[in-house]
């Protein structure tokens, strides 16, 4: 059985006023429920006006009406859309629609919310992609859902819980994160909205217990995770999660074991304790990206940020592989700068004669080893983190440095360009990323969070990665916006 929009219809027609009742009327728990998931899910709203998408019996409306949001809310159940009309009444509007036609101009809301309404689109990409168009620059996405948990359906059945009546999909938050970066949109947040299986809250009687403990207990038992994305100032999405090439995944290869990792790195990324403790200790670039790589998931998800898993993975490294294939040759010898485990050099081996591949991390070089131990063409070596000393002069025909730069200094990352240009052939070419500077608050907030952090981002503008260049002595500079990323092409000639 699919998902169709009929049945969500029928189901809600039905349902209609007990709507409530059947949830947060059902107990004390219900309704604590209620507020936690009103004040989670939208706190990271900005002021202005929201396009409610979903207003079942119009909880959700109220309360963004009581907040002053200049309110439209859009329900696809006609019972449930005169339900809501009667409860607002007339403070906001009210339309009987389908989320994935959205009727209305571009650049119209500031807030597009859809609470626990996402799981039931056969067709979410359409969704995403009106809402990226109506919303206004750095207007925001709210998206709350029920996600996938391994054994839900073991579990219901154990506890004898009827099946829902209406078919939907669960998603990871990852997943979600990773749609809608794909539809163009920086994600600001994304984590569980609870802490507990829904049906705890439910059936909880006495809520005072709860309500003492909810607030000093982790979320990784939450079942409803929401994702928060930002329509960006100019188009370019955030460069803390991209790479060169986007490919987007139809198929759903997420795994949940990704959001564990994450809810364990993310609880103890906000320990002060943890950070004052622990980050000292890898205050070098190599230790920092050894504890960044000690399984090769955990790698995957530090080389690309908030990466669905090992198949989104690959396909970005074959992307990437593909944009630089046309700078070699079968007879070219290439260096790879920050190789990580080898993502890009899987690829980009059969075009060219030979790779080397240069980490400061052993362990992201141990990885890369046991990865591509079949390829004859790929040699890998440890350095300093500071200079190609390994290599001598004119050795490479191209080299390129993706998701790099932006993780060290900037004189770290010259002195690296002035190696670049040492090592390069007459003639070669260099192929570097460096993280467009997108704007000062954004780069202000993200410099207080990871200030103890080696690795944090540094920014770059077009005009200084082109000074940069053409300082050092490259020649046929040019910069271009790829995504996030400024990437620099350019030349070595001898004069
Ligand atoms: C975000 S990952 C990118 C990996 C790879 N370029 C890719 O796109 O898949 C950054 C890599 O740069 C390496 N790195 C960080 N600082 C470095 C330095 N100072 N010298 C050499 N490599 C460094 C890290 O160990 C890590 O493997």
């Amino acid at each position: 059985m699919g998902l169709s929009k009929e049945d969500v219809i029928k189901n809600y027609d039905r349902e209609g006023q007990d709507y409530d009742r059947i949830r947060y009327g059902r107990s004390s728990g219900g309704a604590f429920f209620s507020e936690v998931e009103l004040s989670k899910t939208l706190r990271m709203m900005k002021s202005g006006s929201v396009l409610h998408i979903g207003t079942a019996t119009g909880r959700v409306s109220a309360h963004l009406i009581a907040k002053g949001f200049d309110y439209v809310g859009l329900e696809l159940s006609k019972v449930m859309a005169n339900i809501t009309n009667s409860r607002i009444n007339g403070h906001g509007s009210i339309i009987c629609g389908d989320a994935e036609h959205l009727p209305f101009k571009p650049n119209t809301f500031d807030n597009v919310v859809s609470v626990r309404s996402f799981h039931f689109l056969p067709h979410p990409e359409n969704f995403l992609r009106e809402a990226h168009k109506i919303l206004k620059p750095t207007g925001r996405i709210i998206v709350s859902f029920e996600k996938k948990i391994h054994g839900r359906e073991i579990f219901r059945k154990l506890m004898r819980i009827p099946a829902s009546k209406v078919e939907r999909i669960h998603y990871t938050n990852s997943h979600v994160a990773s749609m809608l970066r794909d539809y163009g949109f920086d994600i600001l947040h994304k984590g569980n909205v609870t802490k507990l299986p829904l049906l705890v809250y439910w059936n909880t009687d006495r809520d005072r217990l709860l309500r003492k403990v909810h607030n000093r207990m982790p979320s990784i038992l939450g079942t409803v995770g929401v994702v928060v994305g930002q329509t960006s100032h100019c188009g370019l999405s955030n460069p803390f999660n991209s790479s060169v090439g986007c490919v987007r995944d139809h198929t759903t290869g997420y795994s949940e074991g990704y959001d564990l990792l994450d809810s364990v790195r993310r609880i103890l990324l906000k320990h002060p304790t943890f950070i004052r403790v622990m980050f000292p200790l890898f205050n070098s670039y190599r230790r920092r990206w050894n504890m960044a790589s000690l399984t090769e998931s955990s790698a995957m998800d530090a080389i690309l940020t908030g990466v669905s898993g090992a198949k989104e993975f690959e396909e970005k490294g074959m992307a990437d592989a593909e944009t630089l294939k046309e700078f070699v040759s079968p007879n070219s010898t290439v260096l790879d700068l920050g190789c990580g485990i080898g993502r890009v050099d899987k690829y980009l081996s059969t075009y060219c004669q030979r790779i080397c591949a240069v980490d400061v991390s052993d362990r992201m070089l141990y990885l890369a080893r046991r990865r591509l131990a079949g390829f004859k063409n790929i040699e890998f070596y440890r350095n300093n983190g500071h200079d190609l000393s390994e290599f001598g002069d004119g050795t490479f025909d191209f080299v390129f440095a993706l998701l790099v730069f932006h993780h060290l200094e900037k004189n770290h990352a010259k002195t690296y360009l002035h190696e670049i240009f040492r090592v390069l052939s007459n003639g070669g070419t260099v192929y570097a990323q460096f993280p467009n500077k997108p704007s000062e608050q954004f780069i202000k907030a993200q410099a207080e969070k990871r200030i103890y952090d080696v690795a944090r981002t540094r920014w770059y503008t077009e005009e200084e990665v082109s000074t940069l260049l053409h300082q050092l002595g490259f020649i046929a500079v040019a910069t271009s916006l790829q995504g996030s990323q400024i990437v620099g092409i350019c030349k070595r000639v001898l004069v």
